[in-house]
């Protein structure tokens, strides 16, 4: 039998995200107080050296991608994320302005929500290419509504509701990924 070769498609600006997770882990989050902690703890993992209030810590950067549905918990993570980095102020969604930096003299972490674009390329029109220095650490909630211009994750982090707690189903996408999730599960 004779079979039909694929047509190659264009490349799309950045690469699909790997669909095959090099490790992956579960873990059980049973309040909102667990999902900051969970945050802290992902937050730890990433730095070179402990936080020290408003200055941020030293890290090697990472991409990670925080999925879920809406209130699924994903800004609660990222809230545990930057008391972390010592960042004692508010930790709002990022959902009108798209992107919320923070920037500190150790290190440059920004969260984005990517909700409110309306077309996946509108991405590359934020002018976005400084944020994803490797250096930089960037949470991404919302992630797929920039397919095929969002940097692919490093680690992606799915939020699942579960007897109104939350399960963390955690996926390691690249060695920098598996690195961190080794890290978390210590
Ligand atoms: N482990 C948990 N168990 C129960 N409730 C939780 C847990 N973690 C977070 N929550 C609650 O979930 C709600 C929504 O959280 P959050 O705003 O972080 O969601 P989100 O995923 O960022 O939503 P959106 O997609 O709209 O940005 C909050 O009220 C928070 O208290
Ligand atoms: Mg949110």
């Amino acid at each position: 039998m004779r079979t039909t070769p694929t047509p190659s498609s264009p490349s799309p600006a950045v690469p699909p995200t790997q669909t095959q997770p090099i490790a992956q882990r579960r873990f059980n989050l049973a309040d909102e107080e667990a999902t900051i902690a969970f945050g802290r703890a992902v937050a730890t993992t990433t730095q070179l050296a402990p936080a020290e209030t408003g200055r941020g810590a030293p890290t090697a950067g990472a991409v990670i991608h925080l999925q879920g549905d809406l209130g699924a918990g994903k800004t609660t993570l990222a809230r545990g994320f930057m008391r972390a980095y010592g960042h004692e102020g508010a930790v709002k969604s990022p959902t009108y302005t798209l992107v919320e930096p923070y920037e500190f003299e150790h290190c440059n972490i920004y969260h984005f929500d990517l909700y409110r674009l309306a077309d996946p390329e509108e991405f590359d029109y934020l002018g976005t290419e400084q944020y994803f220095d490797p250096n930089n650490l960037c949470l991404v909630e919302w992630a797929e509504k920039g397919r095929g211009w969002v940097p692919a994750a490093d680690l992606r982090i799915e939020l699942i509701e579960r007897d109104g707690g939350r399960e963390a189903c955690c996926a390691a996408l690249s060695t920098r990924g598996a690195e961190l999730l080794e890290a978390l599960v210590g």
